[in-house]
């Protein structure tokens, strides 16, 4: 394998994972229990590799990256593996997903460290490398999302890159599809605030990002959205 210094002492891989992740996410099936491990089949089943890997070539390969809304912290333990140079700091309101993500992370060797709290307002901290928001901002009532946004740019390094993986809302009937799949979730109180992909690139625009973005359509008809903006 080729490597070319870095400068800091730290020679640099060009070891490419190859794109289907298997053995990562092999891994972090294994740390799970069974009900969570299902859960996390299911999980990387939707988020298929191709998703998986354009996120994954849009994050920074190391530094502090947050990862907002992390749950059980499968991408977490899935994007630490991928480049493991990088530091997670995952952040979730639901302290028992924050102590399994904690534990998968640690038993796959990974640096990563988790956080419970409401993202709108726990103390995180600034200079992150990079941020994500997996299927996330959805699930943020539509008032709190802008402020959401701008309080992720404040904490982001210059240049920083805020990767928001998301639903848009066409076709209309994938986003009734994924609003099934997501009630069966959450139940019928929660609200579920969906948005166009120009909706989201007008406001991380606002906020002085700029955007990039991609629609990535699948065997299961979710209308998955993957936008990549980057701190001014
Ligand atoms: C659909 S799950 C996605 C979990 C994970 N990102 C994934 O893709 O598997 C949504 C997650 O967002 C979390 N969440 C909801 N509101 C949040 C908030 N205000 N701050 C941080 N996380 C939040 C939930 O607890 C839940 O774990």
């Amino acid at each position: 394998m080729r490597a070319i210094s870095r400068g800091m002492g730290e020679p640099r891989s060009f070891h490419a994972p190859e794109v289907y992740g298997r053995e990562a996410i092999g891994k972090i099936a294994r740390a799970l229990p069974p009900v969570e491990r299902l859960y996390a089949n299911v999980r990387f089943s939707i988020l298929r590799p191709k998703l998986l890997s354009v996120m994954d070539l849009l994050l920074p390969d190391e530094g502090r990256i947050l990862d907002i809304g992390c749950g059980f912290g499968l991408f977490a333990a899935y994007f630490g593996q991928t480049q493991p140079a990088r530091r997670i700091v995952g952040v979730d309101p639901d302290a028992r997903r924050i102590a399994m993500a904690q534990r998968v992370s640690s038993s796959l060797g990974l640096e990563n460290e988790f956080i419970a709290g409401d993202a709108r307002d726990v103390s995180l901290g600034g200079g992150f490398a990079g941020a994500y928001v997996l299927d996330v901002m959805h699930h943020i009532p539509r008032a709190d999302q802008l402020p959401m946004l701008e309080r992720l740019r404040d904490v982001l390094a210059p240049r920083g890159v805020l990767v928001v993986k998301d639903i848009t809302t066409e076709p209309h009937l994938g986003l009734k599809f994924t609003e099934l799949m997501d009630r069966a979730m959450v139940g019928w109180n929660e609200p579920l605030a969906y948005r166009h992909h120009r909706e989201w690139g007008e406001m991380l625009t606002s906020l002085g990002f700029h955007v990039r973005m991609v629609r990535v359509p699948d065997v299961l008809p979710y209308p998955h959205v993957v936008i990549a903006a980057t701190k001014q």
